[in-house]
């Protein structure tokens, strides 16, 4: 593979970032995570992360556990839709790599309880799942200690994610830096690259594209299902005429932001905004153009995810190859931590153990 003789004339620094499988990624995650992921590939060992473990921290139920398949089908989709290419970069699932669990363990200890408990990430995260404080599990507090195991077990140097996950980042150097200091140099300080895109608005406006608001337009939406979510679009609600002058670069005139970020067609765009200055466009012009807009920058998108869509044993493929290829790197590490440790670790009894179970 192309990957291999290029890491091997110059190691390259490694990236680790990924999500949870919640299901199909929109337009918020292009902007917010997706489209960075695509350009990092290039310079970095990129491993993209389908955290399910994750998702049982607040969604534990065996019906949720039965969503997992095909929300992985679905995002790993929308990942090779956008250009991850996993010719480049590995696409791999959490649960399928035992390692994740024992370094886990091991990192359990480096932290304190007080650390975790005062995070405000995992209050909201319970908040979200509707979960009273009294409820939260010990797992749930445990998150970014599961996340610190995703960074490090692929020794990983930069860690691409949202403000959100900014301290759970922070949390992965802590332990990294205990680690070290009490057991030697394994682990690289993970850094945080938090992208400067501002979030992007849902198509009312209000709040940030969200699926659970029922605001999102998905990667995976037909051109005619874009088409009907750009004509829901909030505009000016000022502008009750298309012949009243009005500001199109409102922060909340979502038609116009969208034509920011998604139009290349910049004239385009200003002599569309030049007009709606004067009162001389009409909200059905302004909106026609953006679905042309979305529809072109959505195009590709959609036709690799079908190329990828009739090919499930190729999908399939690509996630066994990768996580075949994480497995390596997290056994190489846990031998270091072991190692550096002093402990055993699958030597000894634990080999003789799986050597005579084998027969
Ligand atoms: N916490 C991330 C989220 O908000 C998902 C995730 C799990 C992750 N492990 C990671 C992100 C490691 C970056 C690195 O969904």
């Amino acid at each position: 593979m192309s990957t291999q003789s290029s890491a091997a004339s110059k190691p390259r620094l490694r990236v680790l970032t990924g999500d949870r499988p919640t299901g199909r990624l929109h337009l918020g995650h292009y902007v917010g995570s997706l489209k960075a992921r695509v350009a990092l590939q290039d310079t970095y060992e990129c491993f993209f992360i389908i955290a399910d473990l994750h998702t049982l921290t607040t969604k534990p139920a065996k019906d949720d556990i039965a969503r997992l398949h095909d929300n992985i089908r679905e995002m790993v989709l929308d990942y090779l839709a956008v250009g991850i290419d996993p010719e480049k970069s590995v696409i791999f699932v959490q649960s399928a790599v035992p390692e994740t669990y024992q370094l886990n363990l091991i990192f359990e200890m480096l932290v304190t309880l007080p650390r975790l408990t005062r995070l405000p990430s995992i209050k909201d995260m319970a908040r979200a799942a509707n979960m009273d404080d009294e409820a939260i599990p010990f797992g749930l507090v445990g998150y970014p200690v599961l996340q610190a195991a995703d960074i490090l077990l692929p020794r990983a140097h930069l860690v691409p994610v949202g403000k959100d996950n900014q301290a759970h980042v922070e949390i992965t150097r802590e332990i990294a830096r205990r680690f070290n200091r009490l057991y030697g140099e394994v682990f690289p300080l993970p850094k945080a690259l938090i992208g400067e895109v501002p979030t992007l608005l849902g198509i009312y406006g209000k709040a940030k594209m969200s699926k659970s608001l029922n605001n999102a337009i998905f990667l995976s939406d037909s051109p005619e299902e874009v088409a009907a979510k750009v004509r829901r679009m909030h505009t000016d609600p000022t502008r009750v005429r298309p012949d009243i002058p009005a500001d199109p670069d409102k922060p909340t005139n979502v038609v116009f932001r969208f034509h920011d970020i998604f139009n290349p067609d910049k004239d385009e765009v200003n002599e569309l905004k030049e007009r709606y200055r004067q009162g001389k466009v009409g909200d059905v012009e302004v909106k026609k153009r953006l679905i042309r807009a979305l529809n072109a920058f959505l195009d590709p998108i959609r036709e690799r995810r079908a190329y990828y869509a009739r090919r499930p044993d190729l999908v399939e493929d690509i996630l066994l190859e990768g996580t075949r290829r994480m497995r390596e790197e997290a056994r190489a590490t846990m031998t270091l931590v072991w190692d550096a440790m002093g402990m055993y670790g699958p030597t000894d009894l634990a080999r003789r153990l799986d050597q005579a179970a084998r027969g």
